[in-house]
């Protein structure tokens, strides 16, 4: 009961600050602004990519989380464009095959159960030369000490982040599902503790 309370009250509000340390919105701008369109975003979350879309007429906000999805309202009552909340998951895009030019996954594939099977759906619904436009926290390549404390710490973190894995290799993911990596960007991001600092801000095209 007391870890239900958590999840619906407490965590939302927590990941709607944590989202917004300066240098995670600097990426927010930089992965978004040549978006142009419809766009689809997996793991809508609290809209904090909203203020950053600048030619987009369209945002498909996919959030199966009504508690998180609320702290968006203000965000999404000062937006110029249209945004249509959808209560799914990335593992069953209500989309049809080939019907989308941009999807953007924000800090989401740590989250989702079956990233595997979210990445098939991504690579189902983009038309072909759509893009996927992706940043996430990563499992450090370089690092092994950093490796290892993330291996160590993902079931702690799973349990008080909402299914959160440290440990993800995101650009194998994108790799085995098809898509072609057409951007690649490693960062470590200032003000987020070491084990969850390495980042990727990458394209992927399916082509
Ligand atoms: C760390 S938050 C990131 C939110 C937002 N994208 C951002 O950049 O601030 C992860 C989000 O993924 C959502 N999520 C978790 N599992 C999901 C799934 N299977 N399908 C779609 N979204 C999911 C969560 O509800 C949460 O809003």
């Amino acid at each position: 009961m007391i870890y239900k309370f958590y999840q619906q009250h407490i965590f939302p509000h927590l990941l709607n600050q944590v989202m917004q340390v300066p240098s995670l919105m600097d990426k927010r701008r930089e992965l978004l602004l040549p978006i142009q369109g419809e766009v689809l975003e997996i793991g809508f979350g609290t809209g904090l990519n909203l203020a950053f879309y600048q030619a987009v007429d369209t945002v498909y906000a996919l959030e199966p989380n009504i508690e998180i999805y609320q702290l968006a309202a203000q965000r999404i009552h000062e937006t110029p464009f249209e945004v249509q909340h959808i209560q799914a998951s990335a593992e069953k895009l209500p989309f049809a095959d080939r019907s989308l030019d941009h999807i953007v996954c924000t800090w989401t594939l740590c989250s989702i159960a079956d990233v595997e099977l979210a990445l098939d759906e991504v690579y189902r619904v983009l038309k072909v030369g759509g893009t996927f436009h992706v940043v996430e926290h990563v499992l450090h390549n370089e690092n092994h000490n950093i490796q290892r404390l993330q291996n160590l710490f993902t079931p702690l973190q799973k349990r008080v982040a909402d299914g959160c894995h440290l440990n993800r290799n995101i650009e194998q993911a994108l790799k085995n599902a098809d898509l072609e990596i057409t951007e690649l960007q490693y960062f470590d991001a200032e003000g987020i503790p070491s084990i969850g600092r390495r980042m990727l801000l990458a394209r992927a095209v399916k082509s």
